[in-house]
Parts: C-alpha cells; structure tokens; sequence
C-alpha cells in the first residue's frame, strides 16, 4: 500500500520543525545562561521523539531534559531543576504546571507547545541509573543512533495507527504503547506493514530482545520487549494486556481491510452517536444507556492536585473496590469505568443489572448433626425463647423443612443445614454506596490516599442524565465536553475503535 499521502498529512512541515526546534533551541540557550550565571553544573539537551525525528505534526510535547553530574545531591538537583524551569517558563511566557514523575518536573504551555522540563542524572549506561527519567537520555541516543532515517516514516505511520485505534500513549490513563516502544518494534520489524504483519500473528508472551541480551525469563508480562539500552528492563511492562490485544485485533483487521477502509485507520473514527451538535449526540447517548434497561449510578467528586500519572490508579483503583463491594451485596454490576477532567471533576460509573434486593437473605448456620454446633448458632442469634407467635412465611420449601420462631428471627431448615433469614441492611445500591462513603464505612473499600477526604466531603449520586443537568457540576461543563461525550459513548460501545 502506498502510504505517500497519509505521510504528507502526518508529518511534520519544514515550517512546524522550525517552530518547534526555535523554540527548544531558545529554551536551551537560556537555561545554559541562567545555569552559567548561577553557576549551576548542568547539560541542557533535547531528547524524546523531536530529537529523535519521530515526533507526528501536531502533537507532540517538548522533552527538554537538565543533565546534572552523577555525584549530585539528589535535593539539590530537584530544587535548581525546578528553578531553571521556572525561570525559562517565565522568559519564554510561558504557562507552567508542576509534575511528579521519579522526581518533580516542569510542563509549560509556549506558544502552543507543551514544553517538559525534566531534572535528571547523566547517565552512560544503565548500570548507572539513579532515577527511572535518565533512562530517556540512552533511549534517546540509540534510536538517533539505529533508526534509519527511511524508518522515521513507518515509526510515524505506527503510532498514527495506534493513536487511532486507541492504543497508543504508556500514560496511565491509557495503559498502551509508548512512543519508544513503537520505535522498538519498526528497529526490529523494519516497517509498518511488517510490524502489524507480525502482531497479528503474536503469541502470548512475545519477546522482542534487539541486543539479544536473553533476559525475557525475568519477565512474563504479554508483550516482552527488553530495552535495548537496559536488559533488566521491560519496555513492555506497562502496557495493559487489554492493549496488547487491541493492537493485534486492529492489526488482523487492518490487513483484511479494503484499501478504502485501510485508509481510514489513520483518521479520526466516525463514530456512530447520532446528533448534529454535542447536545443532541449526548441525548443520543442517553438514549443509548435507556434502551439498555439497566440502573446507572454516577458517583461525581471534587478531584486532588496531584499528578495525571497519580490521580488515575487511584480512581481506578477507588472504582474497582467499590464495583467488588456492590457484588459483594449482590448487586451486580454488569459494567463500570471512571473518567475525570484532571483538573476539578472525577466521575465513577455503574451500570447494574441487579439494583435493589428483596427484604432478607439466607443466613446458612451449621449442619443440625453438630449439636453444639446448632445450640451456639441459636444462643448467637437470640432463639432460646422460641415464640410460636411469629410465623415464618418466608420459606418456600416447606415440605423439608421445619421452623424455628422467635421475635426477629425466623429459623429452618433447608437439607440438614439450619438457616435463618435476615434483614439486608442495604436494600438498594444507592443506599449502599451512601453507607460506604463516610467517615465511619470508608474503610471497606480501598479508595486512593490522595482522593479519600475529597470524596467524603463533595461526592454527589445522579443517574446519566441528571449528572449531565446537575447545575452544580455546570460549571465543568459536562454537558459540552467532548472527551465526556467520548468516554461515554465508548462505555456504550466499546471496540468500535478496532474496526473500520
Ligand atoms: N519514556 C519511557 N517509557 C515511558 C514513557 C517515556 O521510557 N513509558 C521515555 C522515552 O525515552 C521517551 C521519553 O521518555 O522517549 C519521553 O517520553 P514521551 O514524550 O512520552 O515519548 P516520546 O518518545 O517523546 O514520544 P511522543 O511523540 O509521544 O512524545
Ligand atoms: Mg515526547
């Protein structure tokens, strides 16, 4: 296939290198001369996919990286990393925001690009890593050193492909492939089609080792590439497995697809929520979520100043709990997801099957053979005082079964196992969650250190569509943002990205 045209509107022009090298180049030179005056002992450099050359037009960050000596103090380093980022920000005017990654670092907004500025060691070899950023560097010089230059082109079309099918990105939010690791698989695949070739044919478990170093047994993850410039490391160790897989359906599907189709894996999906305008696509939805019969319950909450990188395991993580709590109660969940602005807003939503439960449910005691046994379930659970007025009616096996009575409690028999029915304390999974989010019941669920308070204190419950009317989240714009609208509609219809 010809990939002339796709590459024409992928690639960056002359006249967006330029820009973007100005602009790198400008923020070097200063921090070289703030860092002279200042006598700081640093080596500012560009690394990440601009340096390399495999960076796609249009979006693609700035990695700006402050080499400092390995014998420097660790505090030092973040406290004049900081500083000098700070300080480029403000003469360049730029915007900029505070990050965490091993260690803190430095995002600004300048004219329109997103520049980091990163702190880090200046390492050699591997062996010498004293921080998981310094790694970026010897990534940086191999590929500059192995990729050949025709090879820019297919890393380009691979992570366009990616981008589009919805895998690429090593950010937690989505679990996919790095942009490294797209420049691993084109050094050992060659091109692009020969990389979707071989990843529609992946095995579980398969090992890309460019250096041959034979450290793949350390790892068992689902895709296992060994960083060539450290063979303890597994570029691969981040991606999801759901990921993985994503890739090789989209790439089987790719190369069954008519040219025509082909075509369309590098552009924006059609997707299929119907409406002229955001508005009426989320009425669309909405409509979507009733046609599926099920209770929807969103949980919406005020979200920390953290990292991205921080905030998503803990939602996911506060989401995942929460789901298993629900089954636990025998509510069940037939789908849930998170999503979260970043900035003010993270949402929890429930799909249920099952949202409401009948009055009892069967509390199973010993078998009846162990005397004692029974005698000590009964004493537990207040029987000694049988009292024929209360009739059990809730049993609906009566012919092998015989009633126990007292004033709370009605006990039987089902088989040889002596029973009762008891109250559920939660008769809804509304009820539930309202229970579980205070002070007093946070505990049962593993909830993020940094989202518990905030969760307390601000969460609201609404159904899909009074979540998207709620006035007080009005001013998150819910109802306007097409991430959301995205995220939603993907709930609904997960997989479309795979195929076109
Ligand atoms: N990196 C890494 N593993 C990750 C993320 C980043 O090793 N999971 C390193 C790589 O050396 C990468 C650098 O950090 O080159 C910068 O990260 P990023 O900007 O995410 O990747 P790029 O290669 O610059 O690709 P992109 O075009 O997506 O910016
Ligand atoms: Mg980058």
């Amino acid at each position: 296939m010809n990939y002339e045209k796709i590459l024409t509107e992928i690639k960056p022009t002359n006249e967006e290198s330029e820009i973007v090298h100005e602009i790198a180049t400008e923020a070097i030179d200063y921090i070289d001369k703030i860092s002279k005056k200042e006598d700081i002992n640093v080596k500012t450099i560009l690394v990440g996919s601009i340096a390399k050359d495999t960076w796609l037009s249009g979006n693609s960050d700035i990695d700006i990286f402050m080499c400092f000596p390995l014998n420097t103090d660790l505090s030092y380093l973040k406290e004049k990393g900081l500083f000098l980022g700070y300080e480029c920000s403000k003469y360049m005017n730029g915007e900029a925001h505070e990050h965490y990654a091993s260690h803190p670092y430095l995002t600004s907004h300048i004219n329109g690009y997103d520049v980091d500025f990163v702190p880090c060691y200046n390492i050699n070899h591997a062996e010498e890593l004293k921080s998981a950023v310094d790694r970026t560097i010897l990534h940086t010089n191999y590929i500059k050193k192995h990729l050949k230059d025709t090879q820019k082109n297919e890393v380009l079309l691979l992570k366009k492909f990616m981008s589009e099918v919805g895998t690429y990105g090593s950010e937690f939010k989505i679990g996919g492939f790095a942009g490294y690791l797209c420049e691993i698989l084109i050094l050992r695949y060659k091109t692009f089609e020969e990389t979707l070739k071989a990843a529609s044919n992946w095995k579980n478990k398969t090992i890309i080792d460019l250096e041959e170093y034979g450290t793949a047994n350390l790892f068992s993850d689902s895709l296992i590439a060994i960083d060539p410039t450290d063979k303890n490391r597994n570029v691969g160790a981040a991606l999801r497995k759901e990921k993985v897989a994503e890739f090789i359906i989209a790439s089987r599907n790719f190369l069954n697809a008519e040219y025509k189709k082909k075509i369309e894996y590098f552009k924006n999906i059609k997707r299929k929520i119907k409406g002229n305008n955001i508005k009426e696509q989320f009425k669309d939805i909405i409509k979507q979520f009733k046609d599926r019969k099920t209770k929807i319950i969103t949980i919406s909450f005020d979200i920390p100043d953290v990292s991205s990188d921080s905030l998503h395991p803990q939602l996911k993580k506060t989401q995942q709990s929460i789901t298993e709590k629900l089954e636990d109660n025998e509510f069940s969940v037939f789908k849930s997801d998170y999503w979260t602005d970043e900035e003010n807003i993270g949402i929890f939503i429930f799909e249920l099957n099952v949202y409401k439960q009948n009055k009892y449910y069967i509390h199973e005691g010993p078998k009846i053979w162990d005397k004692q046994a029974v005698e000590n379930f009964l004493v537990a659970h207040n029987t000694n005082n049988i009292n024929s007025n209360n009739i059990n009616t809730n049993n609906t096996n009566s012919n092998n079964t015989n009633n126990f009575y007292n004033d709370d409690n009605s006990y039987y028999i089902i088989e040889d196992t002596i029973v009762l029915n008891k109250q559920r304390e939660f008769k809804t999974a509304k009820e539930f969650i309202k229970s579980v989010l205070t002070e007093e019941n946070i505990h049962v669920i593993k909830v993020g250190k940094n989202i518990k308070d905030l969760i307390i204190s601000s969460y609201k419950i609404n159904n899909i569509k009074k979540l998207l009317k709620d006035k007080d989240l009005g001013e998150n714009n819910l109802n306007e943002n097409p991430d959301f609208l995205n995220f939603l509609d993907d709930f609904l219809n997960p997989g479309q990205l795979l195929k076109r």
